[in-house]
């Protein structure tokens, strides 16, 4: 009796064992089979109703299904764990061949591409750059550009006095004067880099960029002035751009004059850039004033020159249609992003 449920158990074990689908329920088997309160456990038990001569033998017989149920057992145990091995990494198979997940990389700011175009067109008129401290004397952002205290034309800018001496440079002009001071004439410069106005709406900024040119030579016209500035919108803006000159007022410059140039987003026809005239403001130009030359100590008529003056996030507005210069500073992703070069 006991013998044949013992093969049963052993028939049972067996079958299950090599079944076992899985590390834990072998374990179990394990436990339902061989632990300490497993079948063969019970079995034994049974052991003590049995005939004292037929103890050693069914004995021996339990001992050695015990034997094999736990050579089965190892032998699943192994094969289970390189099935299960060999499935965990196929599901964590790393793809090389999976394109890299393409990260952003940083853009150039508008407003350096735009300075950076600049300079390029003006670099093949024989242009060099000049940059200049942006805390200047008053001598040199007023007094010697023919802006005397307290005359009139110091309030066309709105000031960020540092002491009664010094400003943040309200324009690139007081570079004009450090060049003239220390360079050898003839003479073609761009000066560029902050400006400061305490100013600011939706076409005004506290802080902005300006390009300024100066020419000194012996023979310098308007004529030049008009052809250098023509030359230049052309270049930057596109071909078939019309500039026109209205006489204006500088004190650094005479005759002064405004320059327009014929809206690039509607080519002249009106739209909401130019408000619907054709035309768009990109800055201020004129003969070098003698009183400049005088207080530079250079001499004149000898040398005579032109200059002209840029807001550069204005010529990138123009450029791209932009409604609201204020998105220059703010440095958002989505706005920067998209003059990726
Ligand atoms: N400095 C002037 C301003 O910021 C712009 C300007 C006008 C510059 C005429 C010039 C010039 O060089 O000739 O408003």
């Amino acid at each position: 009796m006991s013998t044949t449920k013992l093969e049963s158990i052993k028939d049972a074990a067996l079958t299950a064992i090599k079944a076992a689908p899985s590390s834990k329920e072998l374990y179990d088997l394990k436990v339902q089979y061989l632990g300490k309160s497993g079948s063969l456990t019970e079995i034994m038990k049974e052991m003590a109703s049995l005939p004292k001569e037929e103890k050693p033998l069914f004995g021996k017989k339990v001992n050695e299904v015990k034997a094999l149920l736990e050579q089965a057992y190892t032998e699943a145990e192994e094969a289970l764990k390189k099935k299960e091995i060999s499935s965990k990494m196929a599901a964590e198979e790393i793809d090389m061949t999976l394109p890299a997940m393409s990260r952003f990389k940083g853009t150039q700011h508008p407003v350096h591409i735009v300075t950076e175009e600049i300079f390029t067109v003006m670099a093949r008129l024989g242009y060099s750059i000049r940059t200049g401290p942006l805390i200047e004397k008053d001598y040199y952002n007023f007094e010697a550009l023919n802006i005397p205290a307290d005359h009139p034309a110091r309030d066309m800018q709105d000031t960020f006095y540092i002491d009664k001496s010094h400003v943040l440079r309200t324009h690139t002009s007081p570079i004009q004067i450090h060049s003239l001071e220390t360079e050898k004439l003839p003479l073609r410069v761009i000066g560029t880099g902050p400006v400061f106005r305490s100013d600011s709406d939706i076409s005004h900024l506290p802080n902005f960029h300006q390009i300024e040119a100066l020419c000194v030579d012996e023979k310098v016209s308007m004529a030049d002035l008009k052809g250098t500035i023509s030359f230049f919108v052309r270049e930057f803006f596109g071909p078939g751009l019309k500039t026109r000159f209205r006489p204006s007022f500088f004190p650094f410059t005479e005759p002064s004059a405004e320059v327009d140039c014929s809206c690039p987003i509607c080519k002249g026809k009106g739209c909401s850039l130019c408000k619907q005239s054709g035309w768009i403001e990109i800055g201020g130009c004129g003969l070098v004033n003698p009183k400049v030359f005088q207080a530079a100590k250079i001499e004149y008529p000898k040398w005579q020159g032109f200059a002209f003056g840029f807001g550069i996030e204005r010529m990138a507005i123009i450029k791209y249609g932009i409604e609201d210069i204020r998105l220059f500073p703010e440095n958002d992703v989505r706005f920067l992003r998209q003059f990726v070069k």
